[in-house]
């Protein structure tokens, strides 16, 4: 099983992905995580994407491919996992299927405005410690800038200022058509509102995600 997490920065990828591990035990895969990573081990993949990913550009697909394609082979995602970010253009789309095709798979886009972003995103906070993710809009328990999970001082990502968020929903929205047609052809494509609390999202994640499952498995069983 493959779940493909789609929508623009602060749409809830992340947030979302780590409910469906949780919940059904597909690891999640976040390509931005796993540049930031690079970024802060200072290793030359993270020297190379520094600069793209503080400006809100997308990484280059063959170097965002390496670190998805490492990833993948770990046996933690044998039986599935769940990409929060990856693909985000047809051409990734296009290269995972020849790295890995060999899956059944649901795409799920979250759909949220500009606004809504810009207003999220204001208030995300991440622990460098733990790598929790909150938001001073819906948690008290972060007023006093500590994370409550492992007391390290919450930051704010360095892409999360006005003028790069509005670069990342402006490139969103300039390369997900194409992404969208292919899966839409595909006929696995799901579209979820993500204007609604975190609970409401990952309820109608979860039906989709039951259903899907339970008609897999009904197929299987055919003669
Ligand atoms: P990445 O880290 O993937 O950033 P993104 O796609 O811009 O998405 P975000 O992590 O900002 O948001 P999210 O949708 O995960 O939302 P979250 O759950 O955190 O990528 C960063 C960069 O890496 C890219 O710009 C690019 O340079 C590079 N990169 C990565 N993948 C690449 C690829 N495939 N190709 C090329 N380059 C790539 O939620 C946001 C906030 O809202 C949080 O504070 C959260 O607590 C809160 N929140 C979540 N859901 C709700 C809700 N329902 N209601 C209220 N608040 C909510």
């Amino acid at each position: 099983m493959r779940i493909i997490l789609l929508g623009p920065a602060g749409s809830g990828k992340g947030t979302q992905g780590e409910l469906i591990e949780r919940h059904y035990g597909f690891p999640r895969i976040s390509t931005g995580d796993l540049l930031r990573l690079e970024v802060q081990k200072g290793t030359e993949l993270g020297k190379t994407v520094a600069e793209v990913m503080k400006s809100g550009q997308l990484v280059a697909d063959e170097l965002v491919l390496r670190v998805v394609k490492n990833r993948i082979n770990d046996p933690d995602c044998r039986a599935g996992y769940v990409l929060d970010g990856y693909p985000r253009t047809l051409n990734q789309a296009l290269l995972l299927e020849k790295i890995d095709d060999d899956r059944p798979e649901i795409v799920l886009e979250i759909k949220i405005s500009e606004e809504a972003v810009m207003e999220r995103l204001a208030g995300r906070r991440v622990c460098p410690g733990c790598g929790a993710v909150y938001n001073i809009n819906n948690s008290k328990a972060i007023s006093g800038g500590r994370c409550p999970a492992c007391g390290a001082g919450l930051t704010v990502r360095n892409d999360d200022r006005p003028e790069v968020i509005k670069e990342r929903f402006r490139i969103y929205r300039e390369t997900i058509g194409p992404l969208l047609e292919h899966y839409s052809r595909k006929k696995v494509l799901f579209q979820v509102d993500g204007q609604r609390t975190v609970e409401e999202v990952f309820g109608s994640i979860r039906s989709i995600l039951d259903d899907r499952m339970a008609r897999r498995q009904e197929e299987s069983r055919r003669p």
